[in-house]
């Protein structure tokens, strides 16, 4: 078994002690997007002609570090068009990603960081994050950095809709992969490994980039999409505390996963913390039907998506395909009584190309349906 990271034992190293101490990173910033421009090369003129939010988002990444053989991707083109001084690391590899990815929930200003670099958890532990617009800081708790609008609120407590509040039980972040999530397949759900392969098909235009797997839960798919080695960073992305406690403790089982481009990230599906276009892939399986509004979940999953970018969930329908059409009605209301959030197909369909993504595509076995949709 994989020894833990010090993750518990650095307290405080690398965090900020007074706002001030975040100037730093900006300012440097500032001087090698100044320095680019007395010199006046082409990578300059990129760089002075950032303007959108996630321009600005990779301009505050620090210069990218090759890291493992990959087909050129996207991201590596648009992340070496904003380092000023390397436009020749263009080439067959996937760049990684910096710990700069994260931006405001409040207001998606790119975030400050303060700490040291890179997208793993224990540097992501070690730093400190800080929003310059908002004034508002944000950091690790246990395991995972809060990028939830209520991190470190001492009175205000929100309480969800139960199906979101279920899943923040520590019995049931704890039962999920010891039998619950197994009782999907009654319905139709293929199971993790197809579900898996079925995804990875969805998300070949964006193989190389960033993926976020919203509402991961325990992390069952986002440990196989970080194995997988297919993508330059991986977040995994959830509201409940214990079910990212519960992802920290499997992914610590597996040095190459724990030691990977990884975050856990706590958030709410409704406020994504990420700039604007600034993502490749997002996955949310088995989710949609927990979330308290999947009209506002999906245009923040539009919103992050960068043009090209792909959309893949799987959900439970409220009825499938060989249910009675007189039935439908009636299980229409029953669930609609005990407030479960399960969608028809053609409402999935709705929700997505309403949002403005195309390339719709699904598939239905039983109750499960697996869709896809893509950022123009
Ligand atoms: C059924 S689990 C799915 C876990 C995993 N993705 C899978 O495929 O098995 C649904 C997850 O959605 C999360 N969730 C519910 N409401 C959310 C919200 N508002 N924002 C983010 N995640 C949410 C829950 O915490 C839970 O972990």
């Amino acid at each position: 078994m994989a020894t833990r990271p010090p993750l518990l034992e650095i307290p405080n190293k690398g965090r900020p002690t007074s706002p001030n101490s975040f100037a730093a990173p900006r300012t440097s910033t500032m001087s090698m997007a100044s320095a680019a421009v007395r010199t006046g090369s082409s990578a300059e003129v990129r760089v002075i002609g950032l303007t959108n939010r996630a321009d600005r988002a990779s301009r505050l990444r620090r210069p990218l570090q090759v890291a493992s053989v990959r087909p050129l991707s996207l991201r590596t083109i648009r992340a070496s068009s904003s380092v000023a001084v390397e436009p020749e690391i263009q080439t067959e590899k996937v760049q990684n990603i910096d710990g700069e990815v994260f931006s405001c929930p409040i207001c998606y200003e790119p975030l400050i960081r303060k700490g040291p670099s890179g997208l793993n958890l224990n540097a992501i532990y070690r730093s400190g994050f800080k929003c310059s617009r908002c004034n508002k800081s944000y950091s690790s708790k246990d395991k995972f950095l809060d990028l939830t609008l209520t991190a470190g609120m001492k009175d205000y407590v929100e309480v969800k809709p139960a199906r979101t509040e279920l899943f923040r039980s520590p019995l049931v972040s704890f039962l999920y992969e010891r039998g619950w999530r197994q009782n999907f397949n009654r319905s139709g759900f293929p199971g993790p490994d197809e579900e898996f392969k079925m995804a990875q098909e969805y998300f070949k235009p964006a193989e190389g980039g960033l993926l976020v797997d919203v509402s991961c839960g325990s992390g069952l798919f986002t440990r196989k999409f970080a194995k997988s080695g297919n993508y330059a960073g991986v977040i995994a992305l959830d509201f409940s505390e214990n079910m990212l406690r519960q992802s920290y403790d499997f992914i610590k089982q597996d040095e190459t996963i724990l030691t990977g481009n990884l975050a856990l990230v706590r958030a709410d599906v409704a406020r994504l913390p990420f700039s604007s276009g600034s993502v490749d892939a997002v996955h949310a399986g088995a989710a949609i039907h927990c979330w308290p509004s999947p009209s506002t979940a999906i245009a923040e999953i539009t919103r992050i998506l960068r043009s090209g970018g792909v959309f893949v969930g799987t959900t439970f329908l409220r009825y499938s395909p060989s249910t009675p059409l007189v039935f439908r009605p009636l299980r229409s209301r029953i669930l609609q009584n005990f407030n479960y959030g399960y969608l028809t197909a053609e409402e999935i369909k709705d929700l997505c190309t309403s949002c403005g993504l195309t390339n719709y595509s699904s598939k239905i076995q039983q109750s499960f349906i697996m869709f896809s949709a893509q950022k123009p």
